[in-house]
């Protein structure tokens, strides 16, 4: 089985074919998530806060974030597996930038991304110029978010609107091969994802992007420390997981469990 590829991906904006992204991060969600078919998986920094428990994303590193896409990446026989560069991976140089992005690569990544607009265009030249592709994100980027002064809405102003578009075409121009879009107004959104030939994938951003990513732990219903109101939970597995845990608990201590069917004799 092989891998969907960039150009593929590319190619479903095209045929006007909607693409849907989740994170994964470790093998047996990934296993999971290719079951169901999704085309992309992305090792999201998000890890720092649904994995870590972490309240942002900031202290995530090169060596767990290689962990994590390793890990992902040795179980997806099909999608296209997608590292996210942590905070300080491709801020300082472009030189690192490249090396740490090269890095995801080798962990099996086929992708990377990273935030943010004019100040990483040379980054984005760079990488794709030595064959390493990469996903922009803009909007609502959550390694700012000490600058930006919390996780919310971007781009609701006409010069912040403007800029967002600005940016998008300029990655366009730098070689990205698609833009994720933050918590922005969804009519900001499909007019990016009109004037951009390269794919634009939302999350918070509407349905007039050209498909849409969530974290998995909310697709899922096991995380609800705080739940943005552009998540949709299709599952309640953290109820599931609470009842089935306090079951097996209930039944160790009156000793129902085991019973002869899970003994040997
Ligand atoms: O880290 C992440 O999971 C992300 C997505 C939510 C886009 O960047």
């Amino acid at each position: 089985m092989s891998h969907l590829t960039i150009p593929e991906f590319q190619q479903y904006k095209k045929e006007g074919k909607k693409i849907t992204v989740v994170t994964a991060y470790d093998a047996l969600f990934t296993k999971i998530v290719e079951q169901a078919g999704l085309e992309i998986i992305l090792v999201g920094d998000s890890l720092g806060m649904v994995v870590q428990g972490k309240s942002n994303t900031l202290s995530v590193t090169m060596e767990e974030m290689l962990y994590h896409t390793r890990m992902v990446s040795q179980a997806a026989q099909r999608a296209l597996v997608i590292g996210d560069m942590p905070f300080l991976s491709y801020q300082v140089s472009v030189e690192e930038s490249v090396k740490n992005a090269g890095r995801f690569l080798q962990a099996g990544a086929a992708a990377v991304k990273i935030e943010g607009g004019l100040p990483v265009l040379d980054r984005v030249e760079a990488m794709t110029g030595f064959g390493i592709p990469v996903m922009g994100h803009l909007g609502m980027t959550p390694q700012s978010v000490n600058q930006s002064g919390g996780y919310k809405v971007r781009g609701k102003e006409q010069a912040e609107a403007d800029k967002i578009l600005h940016e998008a075409k300029a990655l366009e121009t730098a070689g990205a091969c698609g833009v994720v879009l933050e918590c922005v107004p969804s009519v900001l959104a499909k007019t990016i994802t009109e004037e951009l030939k390269i794919p634009t994938i939302g999350i918070g951003a509407g349905k007039g992007c050209d498909g849409q990513v969530l974290v998995l732990y909310d697709v899922l219903g096991l995380f609800d420390d705080f739940v943005p109101k552009f998540v949709k939970p299709y599952a309640y597995l953290k109820a599931d997981a609470l009842q089935a845990l306090t079951r097996y608990k209930e039944e160790v201590e009156c000793g129902k469990f085991p019973s002869d069917a899970e003994s040997y004799h």
